[in-house]
């Protein structure tokens, strides 16, 4: 992308960048807490599902080193349904580093950077350009679409991934990185979006190959999917005097470190339910994983002694920070 085209993307951004709560006026550096909080967030999530819990996480926890001496079983709770919850123990370990090793200044370059709990190449690159001004190849799902285009790249994803790093460190700019970088997520969210991509309004309409080709929604290939596989498993509600047993996940693997019902079956295991009883039927939800779609069956049951355990008042579940596919079965162990 020559120069020209590159300024005529900044000039696009000046004018239409989407107001995030993130971000800061033209000209002024953004806290690099609120940059890296954000940029957790928005791994593998929307801009829209992201805003609330930012606003959230910030009023609770303006700086790192609240955050830093938070119990993880509060900040599990907050970041409840937003999903992949390995990222907000690594939020909570990353934060901690920063204060017991950096003396609460995050690091400033990708190197120092991506040596920090849960912040891989990506993260790293996109702190770096958008709080630091550093000069990073910043490429996430938005930009991959805009890049493949631009550049008409026929090699299907994911393969084309490696390509398409290299096709973005070759349009970098060496000044206004983290603007360029977020010009071209904004592109990628607003104008050059998946189906119809609406090239008229586009900055780089000029120098875009799948434009000049008249099928630019072909862009990014994909190699054909496999169907994603199905999990059956069983959640107990169990009840006792207004209150439903909870427990908290391993903190390792799906949804780990997480309050949840108690379960069976949807890892290959088979637990045993959590006490002898008149177990009912209580319905079925279903949840979509990255890796696979669970049907989850709710057996439900009243408790005549109240076993050791996590119990929380049902009026009040909402406050537990279920993750989504709790959440969901809770609301079917609490009907009738
Ligand atoms: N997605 C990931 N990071 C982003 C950012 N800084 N602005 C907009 N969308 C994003
Ligand atoms: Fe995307 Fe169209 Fe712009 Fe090309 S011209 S980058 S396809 S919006």
């Amino acid at each position: 992308m020559s120069v020209d085209a590159s300024n005529a993307l900044l000039s696009w951004y000046s004018v239409d960048k989407r107001s995030l709560p993130w971000r800061v006026a033209e000209g002024e550096w953004p806290d690099a807490y609120r940059v890296w909080l954000s940029e957790v967030m928005l791994q593998q999530t929307t801009v829209a599902a992201v805003r609330p819990y930012f606003e959230k996480f910030t009023s609770l926890w303006p700086g790192v080193e609240r955050l830093a001496v938070t119990d993880d079983a509060d900040v599990m709770a907050a970041w409840a349904g937003l999903g992949y919850y390995a990222r907000a123990r690594n939020l909570l370990a990353c934060a901690r580093t920063v204060v017991a090793h950096h003396g609460g200044e995050f690091p400033d370059t990708e190197a120092e950077l991506m040596k920090l709990p849960g912040i891989g190449r990506y993260t790293a690159a996109a702190i770096a350009a958008i709080a630091f001004g550093r000069r990073a190849v910043v490429v996430d799902g938005n930009v991959e679409r805009v890049v493949s285009r631009l550049f008409a790249v026929e090699e299907p994803l994911p393969a084309a991934r490696a390509t398409l790093y290299a096709l973005t460190d070759t349009i970098t700019p060496d000044r206004r990185c983290g603007d360029f970088a977020q010009a071209m997520m904004d592109l990628g969210a607003t104008v050059c979006t998946p189906r119809v991509p609406k090239c008229l309004l586009c900055p780089l309409a000029d120098q875009c190959a799948a434009r000049a080709g008249r099928e630019p929604e072909r862009y990014p290939v994909k190699a054909a999917k496999t169907a994603r596989p199905r999990r059956e498993g069983v959640a107990y509600w169990l009840e006792h005097e207004g209150e439903v047993l909870l427990v908290r996940r391993p903190a390792s693997g799906l949804l780990g470190g997480m309050l949840a019902l108690p379960t069976c079956g949807w890892s290959g295991e088979a637990a045993p339910p959590p006490v002898a009883a008149q177990w009912q039927d209580g319905g079925s939800v279903e949840h979509v994983f990255t890796h696979f779609a669970l049907k989850l069956r709710i057996l439900r049951a009243q408790a005549e002694k109240r076993p050791e355990g996590i119990w929380w008042p049902i009026e009040r579940l909402e406050e537990a920070g279920l993750p989504t596919v709790f959440a969901k079965a809770a609301v079917r162990g609490a009907a009738e």
